[in-house]
């Protein structure tokens, strides 16, 4: 994990900007990955605000990781397109299968699962992505694929 120091650095030039908190966390996670437990007291001292309040906006925005993904991602669509082709249930019925919720990492560090709003897949729904790949007609079968090729 980063030190402080090197947190504060990366994000102390971006306080003069308008709102400058959802930047310095993007700057952050772009570095890191992830946002460390360490960064939060940080941006908050820097921003002069108080850590419940940093930490509030760390995870109302689920773009936010507040650990490192996994070696692979899969952002399944829940918008409403996938979701009336069964979408909705073949994203829960994943879920259970890999033990995890939303936002969740297996826990071999193979997969997190992440919901994702239109992949603009829609006319061959449900779609969902494996780290760079868009897959669409998603069946169950279909992601049973793209879990074992994801090694999950
Ligand atoms: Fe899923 Fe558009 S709604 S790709």
């Amino acid at each position: 994990a980063p030190t402080e120091e090197e947190i504060r650095a990366l994000a102390a030039p971006l306080a003069s900007l308008e709102g400058p908190l959802l930047p310095m966390l993007h700057a952050v996670q772009e570095t890191y990955g992830f946002i460390p437990e360490n960064a939060v007291p940080v941006l908050a001292d820097i921003l002069n605000l108080g850590r419940a309040e940093v930490h509030g906006v760390v995870s109302f925005y689920h773009d936010f990781r507040e650990a490192p993904a996994g070696r692979h991602v899969l952002k399944i669509c829940r918008a409403e397109a996938c979701q009336s082709m069964g979408g909705s249930a073949l994203a829960e019925a994943t879920l259970r299968k890999l033990g995890i919720g939303w936002h969740d990492t297996t826990g071999d560090g193979a997969l997190t699962v992440e919901p994702v709003y239109c992949l603009g897949m829609c006319a061959c729904a449900p779609a969902a992505m494996l780290d760079d790949r868009v897959v669409a007609r998603l069946d169950e079968a279909r992601m049973d694929r793209l879990l074992s090729e994801a090694g999950a």
